[in-house]
């Protein structure tokens, strides 16, 4: 059985219907990589999945559990972080302060930033600079901290490369094939297919609201043109 399970998920803002009935899986381990153009729904669906916005049908399965009506902190506690869109991080909060509202059971606040700190050193330099005041790499540098702080089963990131030089998207993604290699399940949504598909076990094309296609990362690659791949 699937670590996550999605069927025929539907959502809408207000009366528009934006998702039109998603079956979806991500297997303990995988790394799934979620592509697709603007505005198809990927975004959306990311946040139906950690429990920011609510299906208007369907069902989300995640651990075994359904987790449909599930708030979004208890889906934490479960073991799905995400890390939203445009970094998910509060810009007038200093990073201490960043690391200490990932409060999480069982972990102390300081035990939050030793953690951080550990596998981002450039974090503790940076431990009393506000957030939104640092480059945009030192910004989801902050935002991925909180996958190692939580530890979590399943880790959802959406376009972690925005506005990001290439140098520094290749640094981050080695931190999350690093975790990818640790056994976390990813699921990734991301503009730049080149950048994630090596790391993938299983890709799918979303458009207009709908999953369009999967298949492993060569097939799934074969059939996206050169224009949507991009030039890095
Ligand atoms: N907060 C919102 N209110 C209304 N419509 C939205 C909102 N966010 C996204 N949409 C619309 O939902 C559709 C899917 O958007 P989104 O999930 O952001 O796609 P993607 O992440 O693939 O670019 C688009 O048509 C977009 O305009
Ligand atoms: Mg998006």
């Amino acid at each position: 059985m699937a670590l996550l399970e999605l069927r025929d998920v539907r959502a809408a803002y207000g009366t528009i219907e934006v998702i039109h009935g998603v079956d979806l899986e991500v297997g303990a381990g995988e790394v799934v990589a979620l592509l697709g153009s603007n505005g198809g729904g990927k975004s959306t669906l990311m946040n139906v999945i950690s429990g920011l916005h609510a299906p208007s049908t369907g069902t989300i399965t995640f651990n075994g559990a359904d987790v449909t009506t599930t708030s979004a902190s208890a889906r934490v506690k479960q073991g799905i972080c995400a890390i939203p869109e445009g970094r998910g991080i509060f810009p007038n909060l200093t990073v201490r302060e960043n690391l200490r509202l990932t409060t999480y059971a069982g972990v102390t606040a300081a035990q939050v930033e030793a953690i951080a700190y550990d596998r981002f050193p450039r974090l503790a330099e940076r431990k009393n600079q506000l957030a939104g005041t640092m480059s945009g790499g030192e910004q989801q540098m902050l935002a991925l901290a909180r996958a190692f702080v939580v530890n979590p089963k399943l880790l959802i990131l959406d376009e972690l490369s925005m506005g990001l030089a290439p140098l520094i998207v290749e640094d981050l993604y080695s931190r999350v094939a690093a975790l990818a290699a640790e056994g976390l399940a990813l699921l990734v949504v991301e503009q730049f297919a080149r950048t994630i598909l090596p790391l993938a076990t299983r890709a799918a094309i979303m458009a207009h609201g709908v999953i369009t296609s999967v298949g492993t990362p060569q097939d799934i690659e074969a059939q996206l043109s050169a224009s949507y791949l991009g030039s890095n």
